[in-house]
This record gives structure tokens, C-alpha cells and sequence, in this order.
């Protein structure tokens, strides 16, 4: 085991590969191809490695990717055209493609979720206060703000944690124009119910269905809903284009406004009709989607037999909740929230530090809650208070990794620890290093980390 002045020299001799979420106590460093995994004897953690063992962590996710010999065909396509991006043939083919895969009727492919999800605001002129979940990643709030509109949180159904339909009705105002609810974790929202409040209101509905590639409800493609909803095809999504994303929506002419939109507001070489962005995919990128097209159905089935795995112990683990989709969903697999009870020996966080000490890298998403950074806390709809559920489960959910390569004897092995820090001595005696110190400086590193959410 090396000292500390030890490690700093490796430091400075080598590279360091990646650091533990608590580098005081443990370091991996990679010194001309060899891996050094050792803890810092002043900590208190003693993570135990078995003898000559090299630990691979476990992140929340890994992006599937095509065979890359598979990909230079198309790369050789782009070459030979020199058509890099503007709405080109692998742009135009991956929209088709997409709308027939995820049986919608028009689709407009975007750099990346967040630009879509400003865009799709800018499409319906949303204005005012716009009702959302603080249950969420920051961009759902976010695209509120650059859009000069106030969020109006409301709380989560505890069942589903997508916003709550009967809470909506008393947060509107004569403010109100729209309604942005997210399919969290790709759990379809109340869409009925949805639809019934937004109806009598007058309101529009935008879906951030980041987290929906490929859903279903009652049979039909959950992004069918509302009047635009929008899809991220980040790297750690379900289907990825390195990055993308796209607008969903219903007709030939919000399809042709958002062009402009995404095109600088350009209808034509000299005609612009709006203050629009560069929110245009690549041909890359669109050549890219098209090949992980083939792929969609294999990795999804991998996903699914991974969530039974899961699912098949968490039947026998006291004071861990899973989520159960509603009836007529058709699931992508995307996440695996766990939710750490009252009732099970270690609180969230001593669960989630004792796994990353084991090199399992689960994410606490959402935590901390939109409704509580500082851009936000300031709203009244913010108030703890308001938001009972939502703070509940951004208080006890871990994600736990789910991709398609994970091996189902790797998800064996998380819930075994899981199972088994429950009543193991070493996890009783983190409690105080955890709640005193790591606590504090996790926060804040959580903080720093949700902007570096993939
Ligand atoms: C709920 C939600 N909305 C929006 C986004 C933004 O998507 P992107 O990363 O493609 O910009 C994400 C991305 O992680 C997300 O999780």
C-alpha cells in the first residue's frame, strides 16, 4: 500500500486514471499501464480488495455502440458527398426511419434534448408560468428559464413520480400556459389525466420524454401525447447519437415551423421567420442513429432481462422499493431506481457510498431537487412543503447501473451487496464518517456532478 507522499509522486509519474468519489481514501491510478487501486491509511473506509484482484468499476450506464467497422461505410458516404449537415439524406432517412420505429407521426431531429426541448417552447410560443415536476434533471426546468418563463413546481404522484394531475389544477394561474411534465425514468405520466386538466384550461402540453425512447402506453407510442413531445439521444440514453435529440409532433406544419426554428428562423435563402437557433443534427450523428437502429431491438431486450434480474431480488431484500410501471406500459428499461426505506438497516447515502467503496457507481437521480438549487429555491411553488413526495424520493433513490453489456452475474453481485451491507459490521461503522463529513462534500459534488449528469 502506498503513503500518501507516495501517491503523490505516482501522481505526478503517472496518470491519474479516475478518482474515487472520496479520493482522500481511496486512489486508482494508472502508472504506464498498471493499475494501482490502494486506500489512504489515514481513512476510515478499509475497502477490501481480494489479493492480485484489479476491481473494474460499474458505472450507472455504458453506451452501446455499433461494430465501428459497421459505421466507416457510412463515414465514407459523408466523405465522398462532403454534405456535413443542413437537413441531409442521413438526416431526412433517420427521420423516416424513426417515425415508423416509434410509430409517430412527424419527427424533427435536434443537436441534442435540451436544444429540442427550447425549441418545442419557442414552436408553441409558450409564455408566462409553465407547471412542471422538480422530479427531474435540471434541463426540464432550465429550458423554462432560458425561455424567460417562470416553473411552477408541483408534487409527484408517489406511485408513478411523474406530476401529480390532481395537484395541477390548484397551481394554476391566469399566468398558466402550458404544462411540462417529464415520463421520469421513461414511466409514463398520467396522460389522460393530463390532457383532461390541460383541455379545460386551455393550456398546451410539452412532455419531456427524455427518457422515453421506444415507450408504449395502452398500446400506442407514449410520445403520441400532448400537443409536442421531445426526445434525448445522449450517449447514456437508450438509443444514442453520441449526441441528439428530436421534437415529436403531430402535423406537417408545426414539423415545417420547427425547421425554421432549429434552421436560425430561415424559411428561405432570404426570408427569416423567427429568432431561431442551430439546433440541426449532423450527418454524423444522423448516420450514426441510423446504424444503432439495427441494434434497438437487441439492446432493448437486454435491458429487459437485466430488469428481471433485478427485480427477482429485490422481492427478497426488506427496505428496498423498486418501481412498478402502470398497466399498458410497454418499457424501455432505461433506469433502475431502487428506493432505500425506513426499514432497511442504512440510510440512502451509507448504501450509495458503501456500493461506490465496491466500485458499483449507481447515480442519485434526482438529488438534489431542481425546486432546491439556488435559481429556484426562491420560487414560492418551491417550498418543501409543496412537495412532500418529490423530496421523499430524491431522498432515497439510487439508480442502479442498467445497460445492455451489463452481465446478469454483475447484477448478482450489486444486489448481494446490497443484500449484505445491510447487515455487515463494516457498513454500521461508516455511518457517523458518512453522515459527519463525506456527506457535506458528496453535496457539493453532487452538485458539481449533476452538471456533469453523463
Ligand atoms: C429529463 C431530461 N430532460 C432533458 C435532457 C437533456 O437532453 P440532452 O442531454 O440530450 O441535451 C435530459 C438529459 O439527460 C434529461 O434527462
Amino acid at each position: 500500500m502506498a503513503t500518501q507522499s507516495e501517491t503523490l509522486k505516482l501522481s505526478l509519474s503517472g496518470r491519474v486514471k479516475s478518482k474515487s468519489s472520496t479520493p482522500q481514501a481511496l486512489q486508482i491510478i494508472d502508472l504506464k499501464g498498471f493499475l494501482f487501486i490502494y486506500t489512504n491509511p489515514e481513512s476510515d473506509l478499509n475497502v477490501e480488495y481480494g489479493e492480485g484482484m484489479k476491481k473494474e468499476p460499474i458505472f450507472v450506464t455504458k453506451p452501446a455502440l455499433p461494430p465501428l467497422d459497421e459505421f466507416i461505410p457510412y463515414l465514407e458516404q459523408i466523405w465522398d458527398s462532403k454534405v456535413l449537415t443542413n437537413g441531409g439524406p442521413f438526416h431526412a432517412h433517420l427521420e423516416q426511419k424513426l417515425c415508423h420505429y416509434l410509430g409517430v407521426n412527424q419527427l424533427a431531429l435536434c443537436t441534442n434534448g435540451s436544444i429540442a426541448l427550447l425549441t418545442a417552447l419557442q414552436a408553441l410560443r409558450i409564455s408566462g408560468e409553465v407547471i412542471t415536476t422538480p422530479f427531474t434533471f435540471v434541463c426540464t426546468a432550465h429550458s423554462l428559464i432560458w425561455n424567460n418563463l417562470t416553473p411552477v413546481f408541483v408534487d409527484i404522484d408517489p406511485n408513478t413520480l411523474n406530476l401529480d394531475p390532481k395537484q395541477i389544477e390548484s397551481a394554476i394561474s391566469p399566468r398558466t400556459t402550458a404544462i411540462l411534465p417529464v415520463h421520469c425514468y421513461g414511466t409514463p405520466c398520467d396522460v389522460e389525466q393530463i390532457q383532461r386538466v390541460a383541455d379545460i384550461y386551455g393550456l398546451k402540453t410539452i412532455y419531456d420524454a427524455a427518457h422515453a425512447f421506444g415507450v408504449k402506453y395502452q398500446g400506442k407510442s407514449v410520445l403520441n401525447y400532448g400537443d409536442l413531445s421531445i426526445l434525448s439521444m445522449h450517449a447514456t440514453k437508450v438509443f444514442n447519437t453520441f449526441e441528439g435529440g428530436a421534437i415529436v409532433c403531430h402535423d406537417e406544419k408545426m414539423k415545417e415551423r420547427i425547421g425554421y426554428l432549429k434552421n436560425f428562423g430561415f424559411a428561405d435563402e432570404v426570408t427569416v421567420t423567427a429568432a431561431g437557433i442551430n439546433g440541426k443534427m449532423s450527418e454524423f450523428n444522423a448516420a450514426l442513429g441510423l446504424l444503432q437502429l439495427q441494434y434497438i431491438d437487441a439492446n432493448l431486450a437486454k435491458r429487459k432481462a437485466i430488469d428481471k434480474r433485478y427485480r427477482e431480488h429485490f422481492k427478497h431484500i426488506q427496505g428496498i422499493t423498486v418501481l412498478t410501471p402502470p398497466k399498458g406500459t410497454q418499457s424501455n428499461y432505461s433506469y433502475f431506481p431502487i428506493f432505500v426505506n425506513e426499514d432497511y438497516p442504512l440510510t440512502r447515502d451509507q448504501l450509495y457510498f458503501t456500493m461506490k467503496d465496491h466500485q458499483i457507481n449507481g447515480r442519485r437521480y434526482f438529488y438534489p431537487l431542481i425546486s432546491e438549487m439556488p435559481m429556484y429555491r426562491q420560487l414560492s411553488s418551491a417550498k418543501a412543503d409543496n412537495l412532500p413526495h418529490a423530496h421523499r424520493a430524491a431522498n432515497t433513490v439510487i439508480c442502479l447501473p442498467i445497460y445492455p453489456d451489463l452481465k446478469l452475474s454483475d447484477v448478482d453481485k450489486i444486489c448481494e451487496l446490497i443484500s449484505n451491507a445491510a447487515t455487515s459490521k463494516k457498513s454500521t461503522a461508516r455511518k457517523k464518517i458518512v453522515s459527519d463529513t463525506a456527506h457535506k462534500t458528496q453535496v457539493k459534488k453532487t452538485l458539481n456532478g449533476s452538471l456533469r449528469h453523463h
